[in-house]
């Protein structure tokens, strides 16, 4: 599964991208208004920090003006992958950003059936919100289940079922086992993902006993060298 991290927040992406575990880069207006910044220079600077799709989203609702904005976002950098709105203009939108040979990621995905249509339309990725459907009372990786099982009925299908709007480690567990292709963490997520008692217990009691013994791994093998 890859993992991409859900922030505009540069500092937030530098320290995760120097972990190796970060994929990519999923934003979105809202992301990019907390940074108080400006988009496309926000956009170039997480592209030369991740080598993978960095998700940047049109603001335009109507197909001729999202064409516009995505070939303008496409242009900042290799990697970057246009977010269209699943709407009937954000899929013409994604068709035909697709056939110039642009990523792009359909985001606002809510049933299996837009999900479909999001992969017929030639998406990269698609983003069902998994937390928001929580949100109001229904299960939101039973959604993931569905598209997941929906994809793989159709090998020739390329789009990749990409896990948004995660709330918590047991969200990405949960897609994990399902299968789906990507998930999205906000960097709280992936932090809390490192966690666990008694893996703190545990390194405690090892340095403890190592204490003991008053040895060096760098000290022997400086000893050796000599
Ligand atoms: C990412 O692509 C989505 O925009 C994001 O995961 C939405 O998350 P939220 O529901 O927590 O705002």
């Amino acid at each position: 599964m890859k993992f991409f991290i859900d922030t505009a927040d540069l500092a937030e992406i530098r320290d995760l991208a120097a972990t190796g575990l970060v994929d990519g880069v999923t934003t979105n207006p809202s992301l990019v208004a907390k940074t108080g910044r400006d988009f496309l220079e926000v956009v170039r600077e997480i592209c030369a920090l991740v080598p993978g799709p960095v998700s940047a989203e049109v603001t335009a609702t109507e197909h001729a003006m999202m064409l516009a904005e995505g070939r303008k976002l496409a242009k900042l950098a290799r990697n970057v992958a246009i977010k269209v709105p699943l709407t009937p203009d954000g899929l013409k939108t994604c068709r035909a950003l697709a056939n110039e040979g642009t990523m792009v990621n359909v985001t606002l995905c809510f049933s299996a059936a837009q999900a479909l249509l999001a992969a017929k339309a030639g998406a990269s990725f698609v983003s069902p919100f998994v937390g928001r459907l929580d949100d109001v009372g229904t299960d939101g990786m039973s959604l993931i289940r569905d598209i997941v099982q929906i994809y793989r009925n159709y090998p020739g299908l390329k789009t990749e079922v990409l896990v948004a709007s995660i709330r918590h480690p047991i969200h990405v567990v949960e897609a994990a086992k399902l299968g789906a292709h990507v998930g999205t963490l906000p960097p709280s997520v992936l932090r809390q993902m490192f966690q666990h008692p008694l893996t703190d217990k545990g390194l405690a009691a090892f340095l403890a006993d190592w204490a003991k013994t008053g040895q060096s791994i760098l000290g022997e093998t400086k000893a050796a060298a000599e």
